[in-house]
């Protein structure tokens, strides 16, 4: 069995749905859990301490141990307390899953600067807030595992969900590219885009995938990406429903001629659409372009 026995994770937007099945999982475990939730409203107005601390009750009930954070993680001072109470509670930080989320849908053309911005504040600013709050800590004990919570709504774009989409593809990003800053230093960051039934779906999904589509079949792929086993790093997996399939972001062989024109582009159209074999490195990009 995997476990986090001395492990201390903090997980974001843990009082609902997905996160407060990663908090439970991870803490009958062994982890220390800061269980992270503002307790507002699905789009992010209002505030409560009620559900990080119902699941902080929960998991102590179970005989594990949790502290509640009520921060805002989409500011500085947020996602600076959050870390700072699992330093006070528990002397360090192994683990972050960045899960908080907010729905702000509207058409793209109805869509306000403010409801862009809002959407991008907590999903996007909120996880690179917390994560670099945490990487410090990470770096000077030479481990760290973060999970980033992107969506197949961003990877493959979604009708009415522009800032939605585009939070969740900005993740795939920041998750790579922590990836790749943290490798020297023991640290692995991987990105889930799950489905499951949570409040933020149940009034769009078909009745009887409630119990198909579980938090706790996501949690499963969560506890897997935080544990010390995973080598796994900068990868991006859908899960839900008890599947689980990696996915990556490919670059075709493409075309290339010494006389690139609009209209050599035009008549080579196929040429340049091909998707095998495929490139999966910025790097081995640029050598097929020397
Ligand atoms: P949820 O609404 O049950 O959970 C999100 C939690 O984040 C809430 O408890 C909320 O209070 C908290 N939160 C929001 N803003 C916060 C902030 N600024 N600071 C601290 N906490 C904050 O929704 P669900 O479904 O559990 O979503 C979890 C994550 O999974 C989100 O990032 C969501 O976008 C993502 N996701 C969910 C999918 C699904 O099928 N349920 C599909 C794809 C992605």
């Amino acid at each position: 069995m995997l476990r986090f026995d001395d492990r201390v994770a903090i997980i974001t937007g843990a009082g609902h749905g997905l996160g407060r099945s990663h908090a439970l999982l991870l803490a009958e475990r062994g982890a220390k859990v800061v269980v992270n939730d503002l307790g507002g409203a699905l789009d992010g107005t209002g505030a409560s301490e009620g559900p990080a601390a119902g699941v902080v009750d929960l998991i102590k009930q179970n005989g594990g141990q949790a502290v509640a954070s009520t921060d805002d993680i989409s500011t500085p001072e947020g996602a600076r307390a959050v870390v700072q109470a699992a330093v006070d509670a528990f002397g360090k930080v192994d683990i972050v899953v960045n899960n908080a989320g907010i729905l702000r849908d509207k058409s793209f053309g109805k869509m306000s600067v403010e409801e862009f911005d809002q959407v991008l504040a907590v999903h996007v600013r909120g996880s690179y807030l917390v994560s670099q709050a945490a990487y410090p800590l990470m770096k000077a004990a030479g481990y760290g595992r973060v999970v980033n919570t992107s969506s197949p709504a961003g990877l493959f774009g979604n009708f009415g969900q522009a800032n939605y989409s585009t939070a969740k593809m900005g993740l795939v990003g920041l998750t790579k590219t922590i990836g790749i800053e943290g490798a020297r230093n023991g640290i692995k960051a991987n990105a889930i885009a799950p489905i499951a039934w949570t409040r933020m779906t149940e009034a769009l999904l078909p009745a009887e995938f409630e119990a198909k589509f579980a938090p706790e079949r996501v949690s499963a792929l969560v506890a897997y990406l935080v544990h010390e086993s995973c080598e796994a790093s900068g990868e991006v997996f859908t899960v839900g429903g008890g599947r689980v399939a990696r996915v990556f972001v490919a670059e075709g062989p493409g075309w290339r001629t010494d006389d690139l024109t609009p209209e050599a582009i035009a008549g080579n159209w196929d040429a340049v659409m091909a998707e095998q074999p495929y490139v999966l490195t910025a790097a081995d990009s640029m050598k097929a372009m020397l």
